[in-house]
């Protein structure tokens, strides 16, 4: 997508040094605009876990270029034990998102076993990387179209006036590698003229919403108003809303959702509302060996001093970080709910729409039936 009119990915390979992986520094978005270079698996792991880049399918395709890294720097002799240590050290950065383990596996699976040279062997995995970014960009891209034939439906029932679609977090373009999730479809109906405004939750502890999705969708010229996390039952409640779409971190094969934490009371508001409530993701982040997400995935808790502290410029313009509770009070930090699959209107996918639930996810995925 555009930053300034620019077109630019979240990550890529440095194009005089294809050695070292580039990325958008999310750490300081939406205050500056600033492109880190990752030399090493080490530099890989830090920006994922400190969330200098997040979203699941950002994080995903961040771990398959770690892994190319990793085949940079592994021995010729050690290939795939250095390459198996290095994937479980990505993993261990942070448990939710599927798409995560999903892309060390894959890149494990296509370098395993191979008896060529090591210069070769580096050479595959650049190219594995480079294929796992670019599917993913293609998903997302996929998503919006599909998502695009709701919103058009929507705005027809509506005899063209704005469609305002809620969204929480930020599943945009900075969240994958292109594109987005949730706002793929807003994109697409953007582009195609469909009249749309976006309401943003801000997203709390480390305000996605406040500082990413309307930094992207102000970049796109998207309508949108910037609201406090627990006004969508209120909005929902006088006919304001007219969607829900989010994102999602880990969908089962049952099609409860694990997303970013405050999404399940935006599931519930919208039943009670009867809002639709649907949830985008490409195929990398279905977890098809679990089925009870609330029993199963692991919901990642941080710092809790991201709850204690919020980050950003004064109104003289000087960027801080400020306390927003007595210096004694404790905090706990659940990065991520689960939305249980019945409050899920469909699951927007690259493939199509579908209903969240087992049958039809796989009848969707027939090939991953058996995962
Ligand atoms: O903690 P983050 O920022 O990496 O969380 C991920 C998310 O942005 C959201 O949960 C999002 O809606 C799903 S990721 C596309």
């Amino acid at each position: 997508m555009n930053v300034n009119g620019k077109h630019f990915r979240t990550i890529w390979l440095k194009e005089s040094d294809p050695s070292t992986v580039q990325i958008i520094n999310q750490q300081v978005l939406p205050f500056t605009f600033g492109i880190l270079d990752l030399r090493t698996v080490e530099d890989v792991r830090k920006a994922i876990k400190d969330m200098y880049v997040r979203g699941a399918g950002l994080i995903g395709a961040a771990a398959a270029y770690g892994m190319y890294l990793a085949a940079l720097e592994a021995g010729a002799a050690s290939f795939e034990k250095d390459l198996l240590a290095k994937g479980e050290m990505l993993k261990a950065t942070r448990p939710t998102a599927s798409n995560l383990a999903w892309a060390v596996d894959s890149m494990l699976s296509k370098l395993a076993g191979r008896s060529c040279p090591l210069s070769q062997k580096q050479e595959e995995a650049r190219l594995a990387a480079q294929a796992i970014a670019d599917s993913d960009a293609e998903s997302c891209k996929r998503i919006g179209l599909h998502g695009l034939e709701i919103i058009k439906e929507l705005s027809r029932k509506k005899q063209g006036q704005a469609v305002n679609i809620l969204t929480h977090c930020n599943a945009g373009w900075l969240a994958f590698v292109d594109y987005g999730s949730a706002l793929s479809p807003v994109y697409a109906a953007f582009d195609a003229g469909i009249k749309v405004h976006v309401w943003v939750d801000e997203t709390r502890p480390r305000n996605q919403g406040a500082g990413l999705t309307a930094w992207e969708l102000g970049q796109h010229g998207v309508p949108h108003d910037l609201v406090p996390d627990n006004a969508g039952g209120h909005l929902m409640q006088h006919s304001l809303v007219d969607m829900v779409i989010t994102g999602a971190d880990r969908v089962t094969r049952s099609g409860d959702a694990a997303n970013k934490i405050g999404t399940y009371l935006k599931a519930l508001a919208a039943r009670e509302n009867g809002v639709p409530f649907y949830v985008a993701l490409p195929s990398s982040t279905f977890d098809f060996a679990m089925r009870d997400g609330v029993k199963e995935i692991p919901i990642e808790e941080r710092d809790p001093s991201e709850v204690r502290f919020v980050y950003g410029k004064t109104r003289n313009g000087s960027l801080t970080e400020v306390q927003i509770c007595p210096d004694s009070t404790t905090a706990r930090n659940w990065g991520f709910d689960v939305t249980p699959a019945r409050y899920i209107t469909g699951l927007i996918t690259e493939r199509g729409i579908c209903r969240a639930a087992e049958q039809d996810i796989t009848a969707l995925y027939p090939e991953r039936a058996d995962e």
